[in-house]
Protein backbone atom coordinates (compact mmCIF):
# COMPACT_ATOMS: atom_id res chain seq x y z
CA UNK A 1 0.00 0.00 0.00
CA UNK A 2 3.28 2.16 0.05
CA UNK A 3 3.20 1.99 -3.44
CA UNK A 4 2.82 5.37 -5.64
CA UNK A 5 -1.27 5.92 -5.98
CA UNK A 6 -2.34 8.11 -9.53
CA UNK A 7 -6.13 8.41 -10.25
CA UNK A 8 -6.06 5.21 -12.12
CA UNK A 9 -3.67 3.21 -9.85
CA UNK A 10 -6.95 0.78 -8.81
CA UNK A 11 -7.02 -0.64 -12.12
CA UNK A 12 -3.93 -2.68 -11.23
CA UNK A 13 -5.67 -4.05 -8.05
CA UNK A 14 -9.02 -6.38 -8.41
CA UNK A 15 -11.75 -4.83 -8.56
CA UNK A 16 -15.62 -5.80 -7.43
CA UNK A 17 -18.61 -5.39 -9.09
CA UNK A 18 -17.63 -4.33 -12.47
CA UNK A 19 -19.93 -4.28 -15.44
CA UNK A 20 -19.04 -5.89 -18.57
CA UNK A 21 -18.74 -3.36 -21.09
CA UNK A 22 -19.35 -4.99 -24.73
CA UNK A 23 -17.37 -2.16 -26.52
CA UNK A 24 -14.42 -1.43 -24.38
CA UNK A 25 -13.26 1.56 -26.48
CA UNK A 26 -17.14 3.11 -26.25
CA UNK A 27 -16.34 3.02 -22.79
CA UNK A 28 -12.61 4.53 -22.61
CA UNK A 29 -14.12 7.26 -25.28
CA UNK A 30 -16.76 8.07 -22.86
CA UNK A 31 -13.72 8.32 -20.00
CA UNK A 32 -11.97 10.79 -22.18
CA UNK A 33 -14.96 12.62 -22.57
CA UNK A 34 -15.84 12.78 -19.24
CA UNK A 35 -12.54 14.09 -18.18
CA UNK A 36 -12.39 16.82 -19.68
CA UNK A 37 -16.30 17.99 -18.03
CA UNK A 38 -16.42 20.68 -15.20
CA UNK A 39 -16.04 18.97 -12.18
CA UNK A 40 -19.75 18.61 -9.77
CA UNK A 41 -18.30 19.83 -6.70
CA UNK A 42 -15.17 22.25 -5.64
CA UNK A 43 -12.70 20.99 -3.05
CA UNK A 44 -12.98 23.64 -0.79
CA UNK A 45 -16.57 22.80 -0.41
CA UNK A 46 -15.22 19.17 0.55
CA UNK A 47 -12.87 20.88 2.75
CA UNK A 48 -15.75 22.45 4.42
CA UNK A 49 -17.79 19.17 4.52
CA UNK A 50 -14.75 17.77 6.33
CA UNK A 51 -14.36 20.25 8.85
CA UNK A 52 -17.82 20.03 9.67
CA UNK A 53 -17.73 16.46 10.43
CA UNK A 54 -14.38 16.78 12.42
CA UNK A 55 -16.67 18.07 14.66
CA UNK A 56 -19.13 15.45 14.51
CA UNK A 57 -15.70 13.50 15.42
CA UNK A 58 -15.39 15.47 18.22
CA UNK A 59 -18.92 14.78 19.53
CA UNK A 60 -20.09 18.73 18.95
CA UNK A 61 -21.86 17.82 15.78
CA UNK A 62 -24.66 14.83 14.15
CA UNK A 63 -24.68 14.06 10.90
CA UNK A 64 -28.08 13.57 8.62
CA UNK A 65 -27.58 12.07 5.71
CA UNK A 66 -30.34 10.29 3.24
CA UNK A 67 -31.66 10.13 -0.08
CA UNK A 68 -32.31 7.42 -2.60
CA UNK A 69 -30.85 4.15 -2.34
CA UNK A 70 -30.57 4.64 -6.45
CA UNK A 71 -31.28 7.90 -8.23
CA UNK A 72 -33.13 6.88 -11.69
CA UNK A 73 -33.57 8.98 -14.67
CA UNK A 74 -37.38 7.87 -15.08
CA UNK A 75 -37.96 10.11 -11.60
CA UNK A 76 -36.01 13.15 -12.01
CA UNK A 77 -37.79 15.85 -11.93
CA UNK A 78 -38.20 19.42 -9.87
CA UNK A 79 -40.84 18.04 -7.46
CA UNK A 80 -38.54 15.35 -6.53
CA UNK A 81 -35.72 16.84 -5.65
CA UNK A 82 -37.87 19.76 -4.07
CA UNK A 83 -40.00 16.90 -1.56
CA UNK A 84 -36.51 15.25 -0.58
CA UNK A 85 -34.61 18.51 0.41
CA UNK A 86 -38.26 19.53 2.17
CA UNK A 87 -37.82 16.51 4.28
CA UNK A 88 -34.75 16.20 4.79
CA UNK A 89 -34.91 20.24 6.39
CA UNK A 90 -37.68 19.37 8.20
CA UNK A 91 -35.87 16.52 10.20
CA UNK A 92 -32.89 18.83 10.73
CA UNK A 93 -34.83 21.47 12.55
CA UNK A 94 -36.35 19.01 14.73
CA UNK A 95 -32.74 17.14 15.34
CA UNK A 96 -30.32 20.66 15.44
CA UNK A 97 -33.00 22.02 18.56
CA UNK A 98 -32.99 18.78 20.33
CA UNK A 99 -29.62 18.06 20.27
CA UNK A 100 -28.51 21.13 20.62
CA UNK A 101 -25.94 20.75 18.09
CA UNK A 102 -25.70 21.75 14.64
CA UNK A 103 -26.78 19.34 12.08
CA UNK A 104 -24.64 18.60 9.00
CA UNK A 105 -26.36 17.81 5.97
CA UNK A 106 -25.08 15.59 3.17
CA UNK A 107 -27.95 13.93 0.52
CA UNK A 108 -27.15 10.55 -1.12
CA UNK A 109 -28.19 12.22 -4.21
CA UNK A 110 -26.97 13.98 -7.36
CA UNK A 111 -24.43 11.34 -7.75
CA UNK A 112 -25.67 7.82 -5.99
CA UNK A 113 -27.07 5.95 -9.26
CA UNK A 114 -24.54 2.49 -9.40
CA UNK A 115 -25.34 -0.53 -7.60
CA UNK A 116 -23.51 -3.64 -6.32
CA UNK A 117 -25.32 -6.46 -6.78
CA UNK A 118 -25.18 -9.91 -5.20
CA UNK A 119 -25.25 -11.52 -8.70
CA UNK A 120 -24.15 -10.34 -11.40
CA UNK A 121 -26.96 -12.43 -13.15
CA UNK A 122 -30.41 -12.60 -12.98
CA UNK A 123 -32.89 -15.65 -14.25
CA UNK A 124 -36.89 -15.03 -14.48
CA UNK A 125 -38.89 -17.84 -16.49
CA UNK A 126 -35.65 -19.63 -17.41
CA UNK A 127 -34.31 -15.89 -18.99
CA UNK A 128 -30.77 -15.51 -17.83
CA UNK A 129 -29.36 -11.67 -18.34
CA UNK A 130 -27.20 -9.10 -16.72
CA UNK A 131 -28.37 -7.94 -13.60
CA UNK A 132 -29.70 -4.14 -13.07
CA UNK A 133 -26.86 -2.25 -11.77
CA UNK A 134 -28.22 1.58 -11.94
CA UNK A 135 -29.31 3.91 -14.05
CA UNK A 136 -25.71 4.85 -15.02
CA UNK A 137 -24.78 1.18 -16.19
CA UNK A 138 -28.18 -0.11 -17.49
CA UNK A 139 -31.58 -0.51 -17.39
CA UNK A 140 -33.96 -1.81 -15.29
CA UNK A 141 -35.84 -3.72 -18.04
CA UNK A 142 -35.81 -7.45 -18.13
CA UNK A 143 -34.43 -7.17 -21.97
CA UNK A 144 -31.71 -8.12 -23.33
CA UNK A 145 -30.94 -4.67 -25.09
CA UNK A 146 -32.03 -2.88 -21.71
CA UNK A 147 -29.67 -4.67 -19.52
CA UNK A 148 -26.52 -4.53 -21.34
CA UNK A 149 -24.30 -2.16 -19.91
CA UNK A 150 -24.23 0.92 -21.73
CA UNK A 151 -21.31 3.38 -21.63
CA UNK A 152 -23.67 6.54 -22.70
CA UNK A 153 -25.12 6.47 -19.49
CA UNK A 154 -22.22 7.78 -17.61
CA UNK A 155 -22.91 10.67 -19.87
CA UNK A 156 -26.74 11.36 -18.61
CA UNK A 157 -25.78 10.42 -14.97
CA UNK A 158 -23.62 13.24 -14.87
CA UNK A 159 -25.99 15.65 -16.45
CA UNK A 160 -28.78 14.51 -14.36
CA UNK A 161 -25.98 15.05 -11.45
CA UNK A 162 -25.33 18.97 -12.69
CA UNK A 163 -28.88 19.62 -12.80
CA UNK A 164 -30.18 18.19 -9.40
CA UNK A 165 -26.75 19.97 -7.54
CA UNK A 166 -27.97 23.14 -9.25
CA UNK A 167 -31.10 23.26 -8.00
CA UNK A 168 -30.29 21.88 -4.66
CA UNK A 169 -27.76 24.61 -4.47
CA UNK A 170 -30.16 27.41 -5.30
CA UNK A 171 -33.13 25.76 -2.82
CA UNK A 172 -29.92 25.92 -0.18
CA UNK A 173 -29.47 29.85 -0.37
CA UNK A 174 -32.23 30.99 -2.08
CA UNK A 175 -34.49 31.19 0.58
CA UNK A 176 -36.15 27.87 0.54
CA UNK A 177 -34.62 26.68 3.35
CA UNK A 178 -35.19 29.61 5.83
CA UNK A 179 -35.41 28.64 9.37
CA UNK A 180 -39.13 29.86 10.07
CA UNK A 181 -40.87 28.41 6.65
CA UNK A 182 -39.05 24.91 7.12
CA UNK A 183 -40.58 25.21 10.77
CA UNK A 184 -44.30 26.08 9.25
CA UNK A 185 -44.07 23.15 7.52
CA UNK A 186 -42.82 21.41 9.90
CA UNK A 187 -46.39 22.47 12.05
CA UNK A 188 -48.11 21.15 9.15
CA UNK A 189 -46.82 17.85 9.21
CA UNK A 190 -47.70 17.70 12.92
CA UNK A 191 -51.34 19.12 12.56
CA UNK A 192 -51.91 15.83 10.03
CA UNK A 193 -49.71 13.34 11.88
CA UNK A 194 -50.57 10.29 13.59
CA UNK A 195 -48.08 10.88 16.41
CA UNK A 196 -49.55 14.70 16.51
CA UNK A 197 -49.37 15.19 20.60
CA UNK A 198 -45.79 13.49 21.08
CA UNK A 199 -44.48 15.70 18.40
CA UNK A 200 -46.72 19.05 19.27
CA UNK A 201 -44.27 19.60 22.51
CA UNK A 202 -41.16 19.58 20.61
CA UNK A 203 -42.79 21.97 17.63
CA UNK A 204 -44.05 24.60 20.09
CA UNK A 205 -40.89 24.92 21.56
CA UNK A 206 -39.11 25.40 18.42
CA UNK A 207 -41.87 28.05 17.94
CA UNK A 208 -41.42 29.54 21.00
CA UNK A 209 -37.46 29.91 20.19
CA UNK A 210 -38.12 31.30 16.96
CA UNK A 211 -40.86 33.84 18.23
CA UNK A 212 -38.49 34.47 21.02
CA UNK A 213 -35.69 35.75 18.28
CA UNK A 214 -37.98 37.69 16.43
CA UNK A 215 -39.37 39.51 19.36
CA UNK A 216 -35.75 40.27 19.83
CA UNK A 217 -35.69 42.26 16.51
CA UNK A 218 -34.10 39.46 14.41
CA UNK A 219 -35.48 38.93 11.18
CA UNK A 220 -35.17 35.33 9.92
CA UNK A 221 -35.29 36.27 6.60
CA UNK A 222 -32.32 38.81 6.60
CA UNK A 223 -29.57 36.48 8.23
CA UNK A 224 -27.52 34.39 6.63
CA UNK A 225 -27.57 31.19 9.36
CA UNK A 226 -30.83 31.44 9.53
CA UNK A 227 -32.02 31.92 5.88
CA UNK A 228 -29.67 29.53 4.24
CA UNK A 229 -27.89 26.20 4.58
CA UNK A 230 -25.20 23.81 3.95
CA UNK A 231 -26.56 20.99 1.72
CA UNK A 232 -23.51 18.28 1.06
CA UNK A 233 -23.75 15.79 -1.98
CA UNK A 234 -22.84 12.05 -1.33
CA UNK A 235 -22.85 8.95 -3.44
CA UNK A 236 -21.38 5.08 -3.12
CA UNK A 237 -18.14 5.80 -5.36
CA UNK A 238 -18.59 1.92 -6.98
CA UNK A 239 -18.04 2.37 -10.85
CA UNK A 240 -14.34 3.73 -10.67
CA UNK A 241 -13.89 4.69 -14.18
CA UNK A 242 -16.22 7.09 -13.65
CA UNK A 243 -14.77 8.26 -10.42
CA UNK A 244 -11.14 8.76 -12.18
CA UNK A 245 -13.17 11.02 -14.70
CA UNK A 246 -13.65 13.00 -11.99
CA UNK A 247 -10.68 12.85 -10.26
CA UNK A 248 -8.73 16.68 -10.55
CA UNK A 249 -6.18 18.20 -8.65
CA UNK A 250 -6.91 20.89 -6.46
CA UNK A 251 -5.18 23.89 -7.53
CA UNK A 252 -5.38 26.15 -4.40
CA UNK A 253 -3.53 22.66 -2.59
CA UNK A 254 -2.17 20.41 -5.31
CA UNK A 255 -4.18 17.25 -4.10
CA UNK A 256 -6.46 14.94 -5.53
CA UNK A 257 -10.15 15.21 -4.87
CA UNK A 258 -13.15 13.69 -6.56
CA UNK A 259 -15.00 16.10 -7.89
CA UNK A 260 -18.08 13.58 -8.78
CA UNK A 261 -19.29 14.82 -5.06
CA UNK A 262 -18.26 16.16 -1.98
CA UNK A 263 -18.30 12.83 0.07
CA UNK A 264 -18.31 9.42 -1.54
CA UNK A 265 -18.52 6.12 0.41
CA UNK A 266 -16.54 1.84 -0.30
CA UNK A 267 -19.38 -0.43 0.17
CA UNK A 268 -19.50 -2.75 2.46
CA UNK A 269 -18.83 -5.47 -0.83
CA UNK A 270 -15.81 -4.17 -2.09
CA UNK A 271 -14.22 -2.58 1.16
CA UNK A 272 -11.19 -5.31 0.92
CA UNK A 273 -7.66 -4.27 1.92
CA UNK A 274 -6.03 -4.77 -1.02
CA UNK A 275 -9.01 -4.10 -3.92
CA UNK A 276 -9.28 -1.71 -6.22
CA UNK A 277 -12.21 0.67 -4.25
CA UNK A 278 -9.80 0.66 -0.74
CA UNK A 279 -6.61 1.80 -3.47
CA UNK A 280 -8.72 4.91 -5.14
CA UNK A 281 -10.42 6.12 -1.67
CA UNK A 282 -7.03 6.42 -0.21
CA UNK A 283 -5.17 9.14 -2.44
CA UNK A 284 -7.97 11.08 -2.42
CA UNK A 285 -8.61 13.70 0.18
CA UNK A 286 -12.34 14.34 0.48
CA UNK A 287 -14.11 13.11 3.50
CA UNK A 288 -15.03 9.43 2.86
CA UNK A 289 -17.34 6.85 4.26
CA UNK A 290 -16.83 3.41 5.13
CA UNK A 291 -19.72 0.57 5.06
CA UNK A 292 -19.66 -1.28 8.13
CA UNK A 293 -21.72 -4.87 8.20
CA UNK A 294 -21.26 -7.76 10.35
CA UNK A 295 -18.57 -9.77 8.31
CA UNK A 296 -15.92 -6.62 9.56
CA UNK A 297 -13.64 -7.69 12.19
CA UNK A 298 -12.32 -5.35 14.66
CA UNK A 299 -8.34 -5.84 13.21
CA UNK A 300 -9.12 -5.75 9.65
CA UNK A 301 -11.45 -2.23 10.47
CA UNK A 302 -8.36 -1.11 12.38
CA UNK A 303 -6.33 -1.80 9.11
CA UNK A 304 -8.60 -0.31 6.87
CA UNK A 305 -8.52 2.65 8.97
CA UNK A 306 -4.33 2.79 8.64
CA UNK A 307 -4.40 2.89 4.90
CA UNK A 308 -7.62 5.38 4.85
CA UNK A 309 -6.96 7.80 7.41
CA UNK A 310 -3.14 7.74 8.24
CA UNK A 311 -3.03 10.97 9.41
CA UNK A 312 -5.76 10.40 12.02
CA UNK A 313 -7.35 13.35 10.55
CA UNK A 314 -11.15 14.40 12.12
CA UNK A 315 -13.71 14.13 10.21
CA UNK A 316 -11.88 12.14 7.18
CA UNK A 317 -13.41 9.25 7.98
CA UNK A 318 -17.17 8.25 8.58
CA UNK A 319 -17.93 4.70 9.63
CA UNK A 320 -21.47 3.65 8.34
CA UNK A 321 -22.80 0.81 10.21
CA UNK A 322 -25.19 -1.34 8.72
CA UNK A 323 -25.21 -4.73 10.95
CA UNK A 324 -29.58 -5.68 11.29
CA UNK A 325 -31.25 -4.45 14.64
CA UNK A 326 -30.88 -8.15 15.89
CA UNK A 327 -27.20 -8.38 14.92
CA UNK A 328 -25.99 -4.83 16.09
CA UNK A 329 -25.79 -5.38 20.41
CA UNK A 330 -22.97 -8.48 18.63
CA UNK A 331 -20.92 -6.24 16.29
CA UNK A 332 -20.67 -2.72 17.10
CA UNK A 333 -19.59 -2.74 20.91
CA UNK A 334 -15.93 -4.61 19.85
CA UNK A 335 -15.71 -2.02 16.45
CA UNK A 336 -16.55 0.98 18.63
CA UNK A 337 -13.78 -0.16 21.34
CA UNK A 338 -10.86 -0.94 18.88
CA UNK A 339 -11.32 2.41 17.69
CA UNK A 340 -11.38 3.98 20.77
CA UNK A 341 -8.62 1.66 22.19
CA UNK A 342 -5.96 2.77 19.52
CA UNK A 343 -7.04 6.84 19.43
CA UNK A 344 -8.73 6.62 16.39
CA UNK A 345 -10.98 9.85 15.42
CA UNK A 346 -13.78 8.61 13.39
CA UNK A 347 -17.51 9.41 12.87
CA UNK A 348 -19.78 6.83 14.13
CA UNK A 349 -22.85 6.74 11.91
CA UNK A 350 -25.86 4.20 11.48
CA UNK A 351 -27.41 3.22 8.55
CA UNK A 352 -30.76 1.06 9.86
CA UNK A 353 -31.38 0.15 6.48
CA UNK A 354 -29.57 -2.43 5.23
CA UNK A 355 -29.16 -5.29 7.78
CA UNK A 356 -32.96 -5.20 7.82
CA UNK A 357 -33.93 -6.05 5.05
CA UNK A 358 -36.68 -8.43 4.59
CA UNK A 359 -39.07 -10.07 1.89
CA UNK A 360 -42.91 -9.40 2.48
CA UNK A 361 -44.91 -12.23 2.52
CA UNK A 362 -46.36 -10.75 -1.07
CA UNK A 363 -43.03 -11.10 -2.35
CA UNK A 364 -41.72 -7.18 -1.86
CA UNK A 365 -38.54 -6.56 -0.53
CA UNK A 366 -38.94 -4.08 2.48
CA UNK A 367 -38.18 -3.13 6.09
CA UNK A 368 -39.99 -3.09 9.17
CA UNK A 369 -39.96 0.08 10.70
CA UNK A 370 -39.96 -0.97 13.86
CA UNK A 371 -36.37 -2.89 13.33
CA UNK A 372 -35.11 0.02 11.81
CA UNK A 373 -36.06 2.37 14.99
CA UNK A 374 -34.42 -0.69 17.25
CA UNK A 375 -31.20 -0.56 15.42
CA UNK A 376 -30.90 3.26 15.59
CA UNK A 377 -31.83 3.18 19.37
CA UNK A 378 -29.17 0.14 19.87
CA UNK A 379 -26.92 2.28 18.16
CA UNK A 380 -27.20 5.01 20.88
CA UNK A 381 -27.24 2.29 23.70
CA UNK A 382 -23.72 1.60 22.29
CA UNK A 383 -22.32 4.41 22.45
CA UNK A 384 -23.92 5.43 25.77
CA UNK A 385 -22.09 2.32 27.34
CA UNK A 386 -18.90 3.39 25.07
CA UNK A 387 -19.05 6.45 26.33
CA UNK A 388 -18.45 7.64 22.25
CA UNK A 389 -20.52 9.90 20.40
CA UNK A 390 -23.33 8.25 18.31
CA UNK A 391 -22.73 10.45 15.62
CA UNK A 392 -25.17 10.63 12.98
CA UNK A 393 -27.47 8.42 10.54
CA UNK A 394 -27.56 7.40 7.44
CA UNK A 395 -30.89 6.85 5.97
CA UNK A 396 -32.70 5.89 2.38
CA UNK A 397 -35.27 8.21 2.41
CA UNK A 398 -37.39 10.23 -0.48
CA UNK A 399 -40.25 12.94 0.30
CA UNK A 400 -42.61 11.06 -1.30
CA UNK A 401 -45.40 8.93 -0.28
CA UNK A 402 -44.25 5.83 -1.02
CA UNK A 403 -45.25 2.41 0.36
CA UNK A 404 -42.08 0.69 0.66
CA UNK A 405 -41.21 -0.03 4.41
CA UNK A 406 -43.59 -1.51 6.52
CA UNK A 407 -45.37 -0.02 10.00
CA UNK A 408 -44.63 2.89 11.39
CA UNK A 409 -47.69 5.55 12.30
CA UNK A 410 -49.72 4.82 9.39
CA UNK A 411 -49.10 0.78 10.33
CA UNK A 412 -48.08 0.19 6.32
CA UNK A 413 -49.20 -3.03 6.15
CA UNK A 414 -47.73 -6.09 3.93
CA UNK A 415 -50.63 -5.79 1.50
CA UNK A 416 -50.33 -2.14 1.41
CA UNK A 417 -46.79 -2.15 -0.18
CA UNK A 418 -48.24 -2.80 -3.67
CA UNK A 419 -50.15 0.76 -3.54
CA UNK A 420 -46.89 2.85 -4.37
CA UNK A 421 -43.76 1.06 -4.53
CA UNK A 422 -41.51 3.12 -6.63
CA UNK A 423 -38.08 2.47 -5.55
CA UNK A 424 -35.69 0.79 -8.60
CA UNK A 425 -33.83 -0.61 -5.96
CA UNK A 426 -34.22 -1.15 -2.02
CA UNK A 427 -37.45 0.41 -0.02
CA UNK A 428 -37.09 3.42 1.21
CA UNK A 429 -38.99 5.32 4.51
CA UNK A 430 -41.68 7.69 3.28
CA UNK A 431 -41.23 11.66 3.89
CA UNK A 432 -44.07 10.68 7.05
CA UNK A 433 -41.77 8.12 8.50
CA UNK A 434 -38.68 9.84 7.91
CA UNK A 435 -40.20 13.11 9.89
CA UNK A 436 -40.86 10.62 12.21
CA UNK A 437 -37.75 8.82 12.39
CA UNK A 438 -36.06 12.56 13.10
CA UNK A 439 -38.52 13.07 16.14
CA UNK A 440 -37.18 9.78 17.67
CA UNK A 441 -33.53 10.48 16.77
CA UNK A 442 -34.17 13.74 18.73
CA UNK A 443 -35.00 11.87 21.78
CA UNK A 444 -32.14 9.78 21.69
CA UNK A 445 -29.65 12.84 21.07
CA UNK A 446 -31.67 14.46 24.37
CA UNK A 447 -30.62 11.94 26.30
CA UNK A 448 -27.17 11.74 24.85
CA UNK A 449 -26.88 15.39 25.88
CA UNK A 450 -28.78 14.64 29.46
CA UNK A 451 -26.13 11.83 29.78
CA UNK A 452 -28.53 8.81 29.65
CA UNK A 453 -29.93 7.14 26.90
CA UNK A 454 -32.47 4.81 28.70
CA UNK A 455 -34.66 2.86 26.50
CA UNK A 456 -37.93 4.94 24.66
CA UNK A 457 -41.22 4.00 25.77
CA UNK A 458 -43.11 2.13 23.76
CA UNK A 459 -45.52 3.78 21.04
CA UNK A 460 -48.53 2.23 19.77
CA UNK A 461 -47.73 2.15 15.84
CA UNK A 462 -43.92 1.77 16.14
N1 LIG B 1 -27.92 27.65 8.95
C1 LIG B 1 -28.30 26.78 10.02
C2 LIG B 1 -28.15 25.32 9.60
O1 LIG B 1 -28.07 25.05 8.45
C3 LIG B 1 -29.74 27.04 10.51
C4 LIG B 1 -30.77 26.73 9.50
C5 LIG B 1 -31.27 27.54 8.53
C6 LIG B 1 -31.44 25.49 9.37
N2 LIG B 1 -32.25 26.89 7.83
C7 LIG B 1 -32.35 25.64 8.31
C8 LIG B 1 -31.38 24.30 10.09
C9 LIG B 1 -33.17 24.57 7.92
C10 LIG B 1 -32.18 23.24 9.69
C11 LIG B 1 -33.06 23.39 8.61
O2 LIG B 1 -28.10 24.46 10.45
MN1 LIG C 1 -29.64 0.47 -0.72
Amino acid sequence: MSERWTPDSWRNKPVLQVPEYPNPKALADVEAQLATFPPLVFAGEARNLKKSLARVANGEAFLLQGGDCAESFAEHGANNIRDFFRVLLQMAVVLTYAGALPVVKVGRIAGQFAKPRSSPMEKIDGVELPSYRGDIVNDIAFTKEARTPDPQRQLMAYRQSAATLNLLRAFATGGFANLGSVHQWMLGFIKDSTQSRRYKELADRISEALDFMRACGLNLESHPELRATDLYTSHEALLLGYEQAFTRVDSTTGDWYATSGHMIWIGDRTRQLDHGHVEYFRGIKNPIGLKCGPSLKPDELLQLIDVLNPQNEPGRLTLINRFGSDKVGDHLPQLVRAVKREGRSVVWSCDPMHGNTITSTSGYKTRPFDRIVSEVKSFFEVHAAEGTHAGGVHLEMTGQNVTECIGGARAITDEDLNDRYHTVCDPRLNAEQSIDMAFLIAELLKQERAGKVKPIPAVAGF
